[in-house]
Order: C-alpha cells, then structure tokens, then sequence
C-alpha cells in the first residue's frame, strides 16, 4: 500500500491509507484507543477499537509506548465534531522500533532539561512549528531577494581578519598560517562580488564570541548578508523593508497551523506589514530621554531602550545615520555631517529588538584607509578590501539579518535558543 502524508489526508477521506510515523501519545478507553501520531508532515488523531481487530493487532497497540516508531494502515474519517480535522480508524498497526522509557515526558519540563534532550526536544509539537517557520522564513529570504535580481554567493567561514570589531572573534589554530578567525559575518566578501554580479547575498552560520548572558544572543547564528552595487542608503532601508514585509507575509500566508500551534497571536505581525517608521538617531535619543530613558548622545541602545522605543508601535523602526564612533570602520560617512555614518538599526515590535543592521559602504579609498588606520586594524589584512576601492569602485550598500531574530519575532517565541535546531551560547556546547 502506498505511504500517504498527514497534511494531504484532508484529499483522502474515506480511502485506505499507510502512514509511517511515531506515537506522540497513547490513550486508551476500556476497548477504544487513541492514538496521537506524528509522520513529520503533521499529526492525526488515530482511533483502534478492540472489537474491530485482531487480537494480536489489538495487543500490538497496547504494547506500544510514546516515540515508538510505527506503521498505521486506516480509513480517513472526517472528525465527527470539528470542521477541518480527521482520523484515521485504525485496521492495522506495527511496531517498528519499540521505544524504551522515553525521557520527555507529556508535561511541563525545565529548560535545562529540555536543552540538554534537544536531539529528542525537537520531535514536540512546539518544536516542530518552529523549525517550520524558520524553513519558511528562510524560504520567504531566498525568494524575495531573486525577485529583487539578487543572486546567492557564499562566503567563507574561516577569514584572517574582523568584519564587527575584534572582542567578538573566535580564533582557531589554522596550520602553519597561524590563527584564522570563525566569520563575524560575510559582508566584506560579498562587498568583493557585487562587482562581478551586482547584487547578491549570503546566507549561513557566522559566531560571535558575545559574552551575553541574553535571551537574543547565540555564540552560532545564521545570517543572511545582502549587498547591491550602485544603491545607496534610501536603496538599502527601501529593500530591507520589502524583505522584512514579505517574510511577514510568506510566514502569515503558509504557517497558520504553525503559529496556532504556538498560540501566536497573529494580528500584530498582520499590522506589522505597513510602511515601517524611521527615526534618526538623534530623534530616537530625544525621543528615548523623553521617555524616561537615562541614554546619552553616543551610547549604544540597549534592549530595554529598543523595547521601549518601539512599545506603542504597530511597525518595526528603523533607527538611522548613528555617531560613526559607535559604528564599525566600513560604514560611509555621512556627507551633511562628518560624525555620522548612512546606517541603520531596524528594531522589530513587541520587544523582539534588533533584527537587521545595514548601511552604505565607505567607497572611498582613502577616508576607508584613514578608518582602518584609526581603529587600529592591521592594514595588511584589510588590503584586499581596500582593493575594491581601487578598482571600479562605485556606492553600494547592503544589511545583515539574524535569522533567529527573526523566527524569534515571528513566533513570538521568548527564548532565541529554541530558534536554532541546535544552540551555540556562552554555556552552551552540547548536544
Ligand atoms: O548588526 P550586525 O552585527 O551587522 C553585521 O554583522 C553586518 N556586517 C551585516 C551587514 O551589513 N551585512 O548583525 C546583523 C544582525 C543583527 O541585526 C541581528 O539580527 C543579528 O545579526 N545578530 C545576532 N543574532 C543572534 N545572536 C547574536 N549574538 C547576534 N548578533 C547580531
């Protein structure tokens, strides 16, 4: 019999179907079960009644315990109750692999606990409607960015020098070549090919030796680095704001079990797609210290200034042209005033803070050397990139977003270590 999927039952009510899956949970009733499988395309209630079975098969589903593996042969029936579910009615059952004392029990674990069982972890159903919205935000990045006539080019992971400021490196020993550096993140690479393909992206693990001890920051993290050749800041903020629109939409569009498996409330991320607001820096100090914050001119915003600069707004904002003091070398200045740079920090709504980080690129050989020279980079490393200043150089811009920032925002899920598969954090190396 051919093997059907969970989520195409709806198509087949009344057929007899093969399902291969696991047993999430087993209830029995006198001579009624109820059996909660899961197949990886979604869960089913199956229903085996003693009476209709061979005894043999009826011992089979006794004996099977949660997170057994199993082969179920069934009718689809609509559920007799609700609209929109079905059940499959149980004519035979197998064990494959019978599972022994299985350690995620159905209630309510420590996160500890649960971390530390992640490689079982991910089978629950909350973790199952995460990984999904993060391969539908990832899915929603690719499309939107071909559309845009960006192209994907990757970079690599081992770089000899900083792209964000050398506290955050990881070195690895790197043969006889001395220490390389796990990548911060692949801007300057793709900044190097814009100039054969206009405009391209990258999109993978970069490592921040960060020693938050935060709910946003992971140590691994995936980051998608977008840059365009010939578009300046107004460029940047109109794409990153497309993109960020479009994954609301993507995830609204295609996830619904999803999010209600994780009871998101919806309607924000539905407001959320309007035009985003955009404060400059300045206007978000004033605005900040009117509010009560104690910030000053020149100092980074933390995560109670970003919630609280975004706490009445229904759009993410962007915050742009910062003191080129707190920003990184590569930045470009601003030509209406020399101590700011063509950046931007876009803060997401209900407390999820920063989720994309883009600006335009200094393209000027010398004012780039000269902040090479000031934040006391070793030049040597940066030669090659000081190159692309040489050679044709021309104004472009780009951004990077975290993608766990964003599955955090998008599911309104509180902790990012559950918006990675397996998390990278300071205390956090295993499984
Ligand atoms: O603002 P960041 O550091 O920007 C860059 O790395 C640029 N080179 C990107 C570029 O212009 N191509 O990081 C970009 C984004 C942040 O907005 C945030 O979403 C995420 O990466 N991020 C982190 N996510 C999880 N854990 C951390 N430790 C993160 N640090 C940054």
């Amino acid at each position: 019999m051919k093997q059907a999927f969970i989520k195409d039952l709806a198509g087949l009510v009344d057929q007899e179907v093969e399902i291969k899956g696991w047993l999430y949970n087993r209830r029995s009733s006198g001579p009624i079960a109820f059996l909660e499988l899961r197949d990886g395309s979604g869960w089913i209630q199956a229903v085996a009644v003693k009476a209709d079975l061979d005894l043999a098969i009826w011992e089979e589903i006794e004996k099977s315990t949660q997170e057994s593996s199993v082969l179920v042969v069934g009718n689809i029936a609509k559920h007799p109750k609700k609209e929109n579910v079905f059940e499959l009615q149980v004519k035979d059952f197998k064990i494959l692999q019978l599972s022994q004392e299985y350690p995620i029990a159905l209630k309510d674990h420590g996160p500890d606990f649960l971390m530390d069982n992640r490689h079982l972890w991910l089978r629950s159903k909350r973790q199952w409607a995460i990984l999904r919205i993060r391969d539908a935000v990832k899915t929603a990045i690719h499309q939107y960015l071909h559309q845009e006539n960006f192209i994907s080019v990757d970079s690599p992971v081992f770089t000899p020098n900083a792209c964000e400021g050398t506290t955050t490196l990881f070195p690895v020993p790197y043969f006889d070549l001395g220490e390389a550096y796990l990548s911060q993140s692949g801007q300057l690479y793709i900044e190097a090919a814009i100039a054969s393909v206009g405009k391209c992206y990258d999109f993978g693990p970069v490592f921040r030796a960060e020693k938050s001890k935060t709910k946003r920051h992971l140590t691994e993290f995936w980051m998608m680095d977008a840059e365009a050749a010939f578009a300046e800041h107004e460029d940047n903020i109109k794409t990153q704001e497309g993109l960020l629109r479009f994954i609301i939409r993507h995830c609204l569009n295609n996830c619904q079990e999803e999010l209600k498996v994780l009871e998101r409330n919806t309607e924000p991320l539905e407001k959320a797609d309007q035009p985003f607001t955009r404060y400059t820096y300045d206007q978000a100090i004033k605005k900040l210290n009117e509010m009560g914050s104690d910030i000053k001119y020149g100092e980074d915003l933390g995560n109670d200034d970003e919630g609280l600069l975004t706490k009445d707004s229904a759009v993410p904002v962007f915050i742009e042209k910062w003191p080129k003091s707190i920003k990184p070398f590569y930045m470009k200045q601003d030509p209406e005033n020399p101590d700011l740079v063509l950046n931007d920090d876009l803060i997401a709504t209900e407390g999820a803070g920063e989720i994309s980080g883009g600006s335009q690129r200094e393209d000027n050989f010398e004012l780039l050397l000269a902040k090479i020279k000031a934040e006391g980079l070793p030049q040597a490393d940066y030669d090659w990139y000081l190159d692309l200043r040489k050679y044709g150089s021309v104004p472009h811009s780009g951004f990077g977003i975290g993608l766990e920032r964003i599955v955090r925002w998008i599911t309104g899920v509180e902790h990012i270590r559950e918006c990675i598969p397996f998390p990278r954090t300071i205390s956090r190396l295993r499984p």
